[in-house]
């Protein structure tokens, strides 16, 4: 078994748009592992602008491209002029600044002004630094004391399963209301009509739901595919779903043969309502390749995109008598249930 690399640009997301700060009261997010980058584009690109809950960030290699240890994420703003960073360069272990070349060292700490070459730079001249550390692929961040451990992703340290990346689809929608989508199976007969689900067996049959502090596992969740194993032959196929964080989840979908077919997902909330979606396919079988694989999920999320950025309010109501719900939705409400008790507060608008 392979691992597939993350591709460094996802064919299916637009440029990232200027968007407006993050407001989200409470701060919970900022104690969070949150992705940021694929290993794949800062090792290709060195250093990299990324925006994270409304904060401009710099991701840089500073030990000669060798991420383990190297990979540090710092605020995308020079302390002299306030230039990006991220515009700069990477020599060594050392970032240059773009504008008047200010040269820091890894850490943050500014060691050089080259306008004035014989000056130590005082111990103020420091860029911002945030945690960093990577992970299953990906750069992961938290911009305050971390609450929580990494979101857990078992298969990407499972020599038995094959790995391939797809993404990241940028939606310009709140980060939760993502994840809720991918949590959402009753949706898949409308909006993946013929591929994972069909409209004449729309039932969603009763399942199981447990729950432990952010952790929550819907298991035994049937829904009727079209043709779930390629033969032509529709039959109901039985998900676990588990929310395995307030921006994460995952699913695995096992067949009587013991194949396993999973999905852990991660969303960046780049901003309040602007949101990059990650996601891991993860088969313990030879299956689909990593390029057909990307070509399909592409064409979920293509279908998923529309609906996701057309919900109303934006931001995900907390208040569960905000919105109707069904037994089907046991899991989003669980998950919304979780998101109000660690202290998110999003509002209605
Ligand atoms: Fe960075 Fe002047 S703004 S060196």
């Amino acid at each position: 078994m392979t691992t597939e690399p993350l591709p460094v640009t996802a064919a299916a997301s637009p440029p990232l748009p200027a968007a407006a700060p993050y407001t989200l009261s409470g701060d919970v997010l900022h104690h969070h592992w949150l992705p940021v980058a694929s290993v794949a584009e800062v090792q290709e690109k060195g250093l990299l602008g990324v925006q994270l809950l409304g904060e401009p960030l710099v991701v840089a290699v500073l030990n000669g491209g060798d991420l383990n240890g190297g990979c540090e994420v710092w605020q995308d703003l020079c302390i002299h002029r306030g230039a990006k960073l991220s515009l700069g360069r990477v020599d060594g272990s050392q970032l240059h600044c773009p504008y008047h070349g200010w040269v820091y060292a890894s850490g943050g700490q500014c060691v050089k002004f080259p306008a004035h070459p014989e000056q130590t730079p005082p111990a103020k001249a420091a860029a911002r630094t945030y945690r960093a550390q990577e992970a299953y692929g990906l750069i992961w961040a938290c911009l305050g004391e971390p609450q929580a451990e990494l979101p857990a992703f078992p298969e990407w340290g499972d020599v038995s399963f094959h790995k391939t990346w797809c993404g990241p689809y940028t939606f310009r929608a709140s980060a939760p209301r993502v994840v809720e989508n991918f949590l959402d199976v009753a949706h898949f007969p409308y909006v993946h009509e013929g591929i994972l689900g069909a409209k004449d067996v729309p039932e969603i049959p009763d399942y199981d739901l447990s729950v432990q502090g952010t952790q929550i596992t819907a298991s035994g969740i049937r829904v009727y595919q079209p043709d779930p194993d390629g033969t032509g032959v529709g039959r109901y196929v039985e998900y676990t779903y588990r929310v395995l964080g307030p921006l994460s989840a995952s699913f695995d979908k096992i067949d009587e043969d013991g194949r396993v077919f999973s999905i852990f997902m991660s969303v960046t909330p780049v901003t309040e309502t602007l949101s990059r979606a990650w996601f891991a396919v993860a088969l313990n079988y030879p299956g689909l390749s990593g390029e057909a694989l990307r070509a399909f999920q592409d064409h979920v999320a293509s279908q998923d995109l529309p609906i996701v950025e057309s919900q109303w309010p934006e931001r995900l109501p907390l208040d569960l008598q905000a919105e109707l719900h069904l037994r089907s939705d046991r899991v989003a409400i669980a998950y919304r249930r979780m998101l109000g008790e660690i202290g998110m507060t999003f509002g209605t608008a």
